[in-house]
């Protein structure tokens, strides 16, 4: 879930594969061999898929989330009372655990609680903990891949979900930090411990390349367990550390409460509008003066937070590059309403600005840098929303407020759509890779 604005079967028996390989050495061909290829279509807040769950199983939508962490499914378990009239909304997809004869409660974990999640705004995100039977179907090649168990959280609201969310759970995605225990770890991860799925796990979307055929007619691709190496050249692959920094939780958009460290993270160490570099210190962010809400994180570099979801919509750029790249395009203010998470063009705080259409190649390159060591480049067509509002360009560049909104922002689709990603969960490395160009030239 991106924490903070408002965003949520065939059996066989388990595949008994030896992890192995390294990172990229699994092709789609390897299906079976330790590694799941799971196109996945849209819901509201980003990609989302099925599992089974449970026996007999039960079908479960999850929302992908790469910021989240254990798989979270909603059931009718309300705070004591179970019941599906009073706890599920109509039309919620949810797991019914009491309906599972393979579901074991587990009470060696006690409640989570945590508040400033977007599923339950306004009320606390109360979970306990069970543990089941859960399987994967693969739509590119019908393969399946079933765990006898995982452990899973699950919801124990004080009430019914405040809105109906058009996903029944997420699946989460981050990394274990050292010394993490289970509530933390993510359904891949677990059956990667249990032999189930290799560590490294591969992910590019198809929405902004020629065609969907590399994600199987779907918009994203996730592979668990392995990477497609016919879309990347693995020589071009660089591997970012995940920053576990304590200022990931010092800006608006993670503030989760308790604070929690773990997220695919790398440092953002520059931002380049042309051959114009912008700083990223908070010391020359416009509004800096020096009582930001985490002076201690004032000093370090900022910190890019991979989300898939729709709250990673936004080219992120400092206040100073946003005003630039505004008088370079000759944008005008279009609109100014503006929701981040539910728009397909995520200003963030500013309006949403137009551009002349017939302009736009003539418009700036944008270079991402990352750990010094990499770039990823947004040519205009990429930062440029034509689908918001068919026959409007849009920009789709969001200004982010080092002094205000802390070390950390996000980095989603916008800037990833011609990239491929690596997510180790052995190493807690972050793999990035050019797709090969003959998938959008
Ligand atoms: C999940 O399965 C249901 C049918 O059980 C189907 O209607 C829905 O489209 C599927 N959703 C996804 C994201 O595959
Ligand atoms: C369970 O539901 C009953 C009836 O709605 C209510 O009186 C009771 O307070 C609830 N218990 C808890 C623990 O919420
Ligand atoms: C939900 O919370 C109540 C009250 O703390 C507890 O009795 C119950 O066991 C919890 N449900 C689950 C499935 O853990
Ligand atoms: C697992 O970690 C959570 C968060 O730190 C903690 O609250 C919980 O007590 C831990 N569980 C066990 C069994 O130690
Ligand atoms: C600047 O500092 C003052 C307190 O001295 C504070 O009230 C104000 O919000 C700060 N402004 C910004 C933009 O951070
Ligand atoms: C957006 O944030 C900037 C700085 O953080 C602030 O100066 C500006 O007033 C904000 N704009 C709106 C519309 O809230
Ligand atoms: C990224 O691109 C910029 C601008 O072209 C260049 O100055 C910088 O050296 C590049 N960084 C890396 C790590 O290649």
């Amino acid at each position: 879930m991106s924490v903070s604005t408002l965003t949520l079967a065939l059996l066989a028996s388990a595949v008994a594969a030896v992890p192995h390989g390294s990172p990229g050495t699994w092709n789609r061909n390897a299906a079976g061999c330790g590694e799941i290829i799971l196109p996945m279509d849209d819901s509201v807040h980003g990609a989302a898929f099925n599992i089974s769950l449970g026996t007999p199983p039960q079908t479960v939508t999850l929302l992908a989330d790469w910021t989240w962490q254990i798989t979270w499914v909603d059931t009718p378990d309300c705070y004591g009372n179970y019941s599906v009239a009073n706890c599920i909304p109509k039309g919620q997809n949810f797991f019914n655990d009491q309906a599972s004869t393979s579901f074991v409660d587990d009470k060696s974990q006690q409640t989570q609680e945590f508040l400033g999640t977007d599923y339950t705004p306004g009320m606390e995100f109360r979970n306990d903990f069970g543990a089941d039977k859960l399987c994967f179907h693969s739509d590119a090649n019908n393969a399946d891949l079933c765990s006898n168990s995982v452990e899973i959280s699950v919801s124990n609201f004080t009430s019914e979900l405040p809105v109906i969310f058009d996903v029944g759970g997420v699946f989460g995605f981050a990394p274990v930090a050292p010394g993490y225990n289970d509530t933390f770890m993510p359904t891949a991860y677990q059956m990667w411990k249990q032999g189930l799925l290799g560590p490294n796990n591969g992910w590019h979307m198809c929405g902004g390349l020629k065609d969907l055929s590399t994600c199987y007619g779907k918009k994203y691709l996730t592979i668990l367990g392995g990477t497609d190496t016919t879309v990347y050249d693995t020589g071009k692959t660089h591997h970012h550390p995940t920053s576990f920094s304590k200022c990931l939780n010092s800006g608006p958009h993670l503030t989760l409460s308790p604070p929690r460290y773990n997220y695919w993270s790398t440092e953002w160490t520059n931002f380049f509008i042309g051959q114009e570099s912008f700083s990223l210190r908070a010391k020359d962010s416009l509004s800096y003066n020096a009582t930001t809400a985490d002076p201690e994180c004032d000093g370090i570099d900022a910190i890019a937070v991979w989300d898939q979801d729709k709250f990673g919509y936004g080219a992120a750029m400092p206040f100073s590059a946003f005003d630039t790249l505004v008088s370079l395009t000759d944008a005008h203010i279009a609109y100014n309403n503006n929701t981040p998470g539910l728009f397909a063009v995520n200003s963030g705080n500013a309006s949403v600005w137009a551009v002349d259409c017939s302009k736009v190649s003539t418009f700036p390159t944008l270079t991402y840098e990352f750990s010094h060591l990499q770039n990823i480049t947004v040519v205009p067509a990429m930062y440029i929303d034509t689908s918001m509002y068919p026959g409007q360009c849009l920009l789709n560049a969001r200004p982010w407020d080092r002094a205000i909104e802390g070390a950390q922002t996000f980095f989603g689709l916008t800037i990833l759509s011609r990239t491929h990603l690596e997510f180790n969960f052995e190493t807690n490395m972050i793999g990035i890779s050019p797709l090969n160009s003959n998938l959008y030239e």
